[in-house]
């Protein structure tokens, strides 16, 4: 992959995701019944036959559709690019395709090649266009992949594969399927439509390495610049994923996106009213680019081609916020800060740090700033590594922006230490050091004749930055800090469920040393609930910390105590240092 092509995905910043299909149709209801999960997967819900399935198409007529205005409304966002759902896991193209006949111009009222138009669209606002193809599943053709049921299901309920229409495996060819369909599809995909600048692929299951580098070499052989993602599987992505919804709490190394959803589908769904605000979506947004990451933003339009109206909202709010903001966003560098600041999310814009402040306190005292400020949007006065910033008052402001000119590229101290008061301590930037092997957890009394979970797992980082599988109680987790003066801090866990709707089970205890000082010791059970939109995130007070004279020093987290199996599914986010 060029260095060009990675540059530019990683300026780009902010896209529409645009998961539409005929799934919009029943919209997540069926015989009365509202399904329980993403509307895209509709047919698998309610297994229901593809004979039956394709009777929404010739329903489908989205006469309300009018590409120029989703784009529109995508470039006021602020985005810059979109990636279209050209064929789901239903099978069903959403374009022109000589390729199989189960598609929209073929099968439907409407007749029409929204992709062409939105490439269009594309073109004159001046948006990257990208394509979302289900390489692996495909519920129309008998040979499309099908781990079974060994697999499991999806979210606890759905097949993977068409077992319905399907149910015997043995005589199924995937390669009848893949080169039959996927190969000649993507081929018109990435000829047909001008350039491509993602191709996005998913679910790959237990897909075998020789199609996923199939698929990757013809990709480059039509568009070498078209990034892959990781979801084609057996590593031959171009940028790393994270999971849907899934944020980062620390930088990341390589480029990466993130695929998020404003309600809690990606499909249209009549009865979602779930809906994020617009503040959640915009602090996601700067929170993933001060993180090296991408934030792909979903829309489910409607069977009439239109947007809800609660996604229209919101889009209308981040529109009204980016104005006046965009040179602090896209192409801007990481924030230079080695840890999360819990005041702000920052990036960088050449000599210029930008500050998208979290906390408006009439002051801000930042450490290990070495570079001379020359201008800045506020009053500001530094003191050898020392810099003071006077605030107006910004309250009510949603992130509001300032702006620091440096004198030349802005020289931040790599070293972790508070920063107005607070360091926020993410496993990223610790060394795990793994503890001797242990057969049992301590605290559970295991009948030998009856170990039914050998509960081994060392602590290991989590590719959103958070630490996870931590059943191992003599792993440690080590941070050199340093504290510029001596005082009293409270130490807090910030801990969260791995997925959406995970019951709660931490049971877990959590100590820290300071230079050999015991700080604290508490039964990780949750105090205090942060209001999430995905995940549910707790904050676990920790004890007190005291700092008899400033300097540098390790600070070791150790778990003494894991009784539940599951502790180790609870991730650590971070251990929040508070000046008291
Ligand atoms: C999941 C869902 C799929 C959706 C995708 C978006 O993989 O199975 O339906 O398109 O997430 O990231």
């Amino acid at each position: 992959m060029s260095d060009k092509a990675i540059q530019a995905f990683c300026d780009r910043k902010f896209g529409m995701f645009i998961h539409w299909g005929l799934y919009a149709l029943p919209g997540g209801r069926h015989n009365g019944e509202i399904m329980n999960s993403i509307g895209e997967w509709f047919q698998s819900y309610f297994r229901m036959p593809n004979r039956e399935y394709a009777k929404f198409a010739a329903q489908f007529n989205p006469v309300n559709f009018n590409a120029d205005e989703w784009i529109r409304k995508a470039a006021d966002a602020g985005m810059k690019y979109i990636v279209f759902t050209a064929k789901h896991h239903d099978g069903f193209s959403m374009y022109d395709t000589k390729v199989s006949d189960y598609n929209i111009v073929k099968m439907t009222p409407f007749g029409r090649d929204p992709l062409r138009e939105l490439a269009a669209a594309c073109e004159k606002y001046k948006i990257k266009l990208g394509i979302y193809y289900s390489h692996y599943l495909d519920w129309h053709e008998e040979d499309g992949g099908d781990p079974g049921r060994e697999a499991g299901l999806n979210c606890n309920f759905m097949s993977w594969g068409n077992d319905w229409d399907f149910p015997d495996r043995s005589g199924k060819d995937f390669s009848r399927y893949f080169y039959g369909k996927v190969i000649p599809q993507v081929t018109e995909l990435l000829t047909n439509y001008g350039e491509v600048c993602e191709l996005w692929c998913d679910c790959p299951m237990d897909i075998r390495p020789e199609f996923s580098s199939a698929l990757r070499d013809l990709v480059k052989k039509l568009q070498p610049d078209c990034m892959i993602n990781a979801r084609i599987g057996n590593g031959c992505n171009d940028f790393q994923g994270l999971g849907d919804n899934q944020l980062l709490h620390s930088k990341s190394p390589l480029p990466i996106e993130s695929p998020g959803t404003l309600n809690n589908t990606w499909g249209f769904k009549y009865d979602d009213h779930d809906w994020k605000s617009t503040e959640q979506i915009i602090e996601q947004l700067v929170s993933l680019t001060e993180k090296n990451a991408n934030y792909l933003l979903n829309v489910g339009p409607t069977a009439l081609g239109e947007f809800p109206p609660e996604t229209d909202r919101i889009l209308r709010g981040i529109a009204e916020w980016i104005q006046g903001k965009e040179d602090a966003i896209y192409a801007s560098q990481p924030t230079p800060f080695p840890q999360e600041l819990d005041f702000a999310y920052c990036t960088r814009s050449g000599n210029r740090l930008n500050f998208f402040l979290r906390k408006t306190p009439p002051e801000l005292i930042l450490d290990g700033i070495r570079g001379r400020v020359v201008r800045a949007d506020v009053e500001f006065r530094q003191e050898g590594e020392r810099l003071f910033l006077k605030l107006p008052d910004l309250s009510g402001q949603t992130l509001p922006l300032v702006r620091l000119e440096f004198e030349g590229k802005p020289d931040v101290r790599q070293e972790l230490m508070p920063q107005n008061g607070t360091l926020l301590l993410s496993p990223a930037a610790a060394e795990i050091m793994e503890g001797k092997e242990e057969r049992k957890t301590a605290g559970i009394e295991i009948d030998e004749a009856a170990i039914v979970h050998e509960v081994t797992n060392h602590a290991k980082l989590d590719r959103d930055g958070t630490l996870c599988d931590w059943n191992n109680v003599s792993d440690k987790i080590e941070w050199e800090v340093f504290f510029p003066e001596k005082g009293d801090y409270a130490l807090s866990a910030v801990t969260q469920t791995r997925w959406k709707n995970q019951p709660w089970d931490g049971d877990r205890s959590l100590v820290l040393h300071w230079n050999g000082q015991r700080a604290g010791v508490k039964e990780l059970l949750p105090e205090e609930n942060d209001p999430s939109p995905y995940f549910t995130r707790k904050l676990s007070p920790l004890g007190v910390l005291h700092i008899p004279e400033g300097g540098r020093g390790k600070l070791i987290l150790e778990s003494p105590e894991i009784r539940s199996e599951n502790a180790g599914k609870i991730n650590l986010n971070s251990i929040r240092i508070n000046r008291i």
